[in-house]
């Protein structure tokens, strides 16, 4: 494989004894611009260790280093140590091996097949599918891809909100204002509905809780009556849920939600106590966390009903049973890191070291116009109409572009949904996000529509020549001279090292940036030379950067969640 930092910091580590090949490979840096070459080592550092001034260090380097086949110049330049590389020579060698690796490209195998959990998505029964929602679910999936790209095993979880006192106050609402027809009529808008009158006729009168509380009571004692109500809520759920998923084109392999952890529970009760774990306090047990400065952990509440906590511990040591995972992965709003650290600390006190392997990614919140988006209020925005919205809105688009295009509908599901899906990965995760119909959908802007359309111009391109040329993979790359291919190549080249960060930083904004950045470079250089040409070498030459590009570009889509497209 390719590495020009190792094959610079190779060359410099024979001139200077003092420093290893790794220390010098640490501190190289891909210079800002082409004046300054291409790979650089900043001297400043090293000063204290070589007990010289950078200014020296760099020229005596300088003066010191051979030029190579690969390294063609060496230049010091206060106090940085600019090298220069054969650019034709890593072009062959970029394009080569996109060529030879195709839809691999950027993958890795230091996963070795080890299990990796992922629990995302996790909606609420009988609470819609909102748009607080769709972050877990699109990165969740994201990080899915990433993993299984890095050569890891994923198990994707949808631990489903389907337990819990808000059952009571459902099963409480329906049994009040609720009736059969409306529910199997209008599915998860009249559940909500419900939940909604629950809150606010429960301000007025306390009691109501105490009636939800004794209805949860009888879910979790197995009543009848109470759990029929419970599934029925459920399955009519999860089917609309399943219609969100289709259209993002998102998949799980068990859909485990609280409810599946109920009778695993007593258990690991029996296990806090003899651990010596559980206290009492208010006739309710809690786990003491006072000495790593957090509230107490709730496990049992005084009428015996369990919590989100209890059922998040016996789940991960199920899964831990089940999975033998090597990482399990929670992704979830950051409101919930207090959770999560809570009971991370209740497995580690319990003497489970694979503790550190549980792992909380968090992402800030959602808002449209400015306005946080909440149940409970009923301010919520359904995710699947923002989803049709902007199928409808992208078909608008596609009508007035590019009337003539076949499966129009399909092209606008897989565009309209994944700029959702895009401008949801853009930026970094944790930061809040706003939505704004004309920046996602904006073809020449940052967003999901700009790298699909350029994804498809380069098929576009790739397919007008094959009716012309007969295609072997040589090509010269003398003839990629100029500063677009270069920089184009120099992307294409980054690739393998981003999908690596984005790995350990559990971070898919970083392949999404990528991508714009890509497309950018990609348009750049389709803009200023043109690659249907007469003289076939270049023809040929040219052909080769597109035909990398496109691959880097659908392997990127893919990686977070979208299917890249081959006509916009
Ligand atoms: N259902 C929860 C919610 O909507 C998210 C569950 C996340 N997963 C977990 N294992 N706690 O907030």
């Amino acid at each position: 494989m390719l590495d020009i930092k190792r094959i610079v910091a190779k060359n410099i580590s024979e001139q200077v004894s003092q420093l290893d090949i790794e220390q010098i490979y640490e501190n190289l840096e891909y210079p800002p611009n082409a004046e300054m070459g291409d790979v650089a080592l900043p001297c400043f550092k090293l000063s204290r260790i070589l007990r010289k001034s950078p200014n020296q260090i760099a020229q005596e380097l300088a003066s010191s280093i051979t030029p190579s086949q690969f390294i063609e110049k060496v230049e010091a330049v206060s106090g940085y140590l600019n090298f220069f590389i054969n650019r034709p020579l890593f072009i062959e060698k970029v394009v080569d091996r996109i060529m030879v690796e195709q839809d691999k490209y950027g993958s890795s195998d230091i996963g070795k097949s080890r299990n990796i959990v992922i629990d995302y998505s996790a909606p609420n029964i009988a609470k819609p599918f909102h748009v607080g929602h769709l972050r877990s679910t699109v990165i969740g999936n994201s990080l899915r891809k990433i993993f299984e790209f890095m050569g890891y095993n994923c198990i994707g979880i949808n631990y489903l909100g389907d337990w819990g006192t808000q059952f009571g106050k459902l099963i409480t609402a329906y049994n009040l204002w609720g009736s059969k027809q409306a529910v199997e009529e209008k599915g998860i808008k009249e559940l909500m509905r419900l939940y909604v009158k629950f809150h606010q006729e429960a301000e007025k009168n306390p009691s109501l809780e105490d009636e939800a509380r004794s209805w949860f009571a009888r879910m979790e004692r197995g009543d009848k009556q109470a759990t029929e109500l419970w599934q029925w809520f459920k399955d009519i759920s999860i089917k609309e849920f399943e219609k969100v998923y289709d259209l993002m084109d998102v998949d799980f392999d068990y859909y485990t939600g609280e409810s599946f952890y109920n009778d695993k529970i007593e258990p690991i009760i029996e296990e806090l106590k003899q651990k010596g774990l559980l206290i009492e306090s208010q006739g309710a047990l809690i786990v003491d966390l006072e000495q790593y400065d957090m509230p107490p952990c709730l496990i049992l509440k005084k009428d015996g009903s369990t919590l989100y906590a209890t059922r998040d511990i016996a789940a991960a040591i199920h899964r831990k049973r089940e999975y033998g995972f090597d990482k399990c992965i929670y992704v979830t709003g950051a409101s919930q890191s207090l959770h999560f650290q809570q009971w991370f600390k209740v497995i580690e006190l319990m003497g489970y070291e694979w503790a550190n392997d549980l792992i909380h990614v968090p992402f800030g919140i959602v808002s449209l116009g400015g306005e946080k988006l909440a149940t409970r209020t009923g301010k919520v925005v359904l995710l699947e109409d923002i989803m049709s919205e902007a199928i409808k809105k992208t078909l608008e688009i596609i009508e007035s572009k590019n009337p003539g295009l076949e499966n129009k509908e399909d092209v606008a599901r897989h565009m309209g949904v994944g700029a959702v899906i895009f401008s949801d990965l853009y930026s970094n995760r944790i930061k809040d996000v706003s939505f704004s119909w004309d920046e996602i959908l904006n073809f020449d802007g940052e967003t999901g529509p700009y790298v699909q359309y350029t994804h498809a111009r380069a098929c576009s391109v790739i397919r007008k020549s094959e009716e012309t040329t007969v295609d072997d993979n040589n090509f010269n790359s003398r003839l990629l001279q100029t500063k677009e291919e270069y920089q184009l190549c120099k992307t294409l080249y980054e690739f393998p090292e981003k999908t690596r960060m984005a790995l350990s930083q559990l971070e898919p904004s970083i392949i999404t940036r990528y991508l714009v950045d890509l497309a950018q470079d990609f348009n750049r250089f389709y803009h200023e030379h043109p690659i249907l040409v007469d003289d076939k070498e270049l023809r040929k030459a040219r052909l080769s950067l597109v035909k990398a590009a496109k691959i880097t570009l659908a392997n990127g889509l893919r990686l977070i969640g979208l299917k890249p497209l081959e006509k916009v």
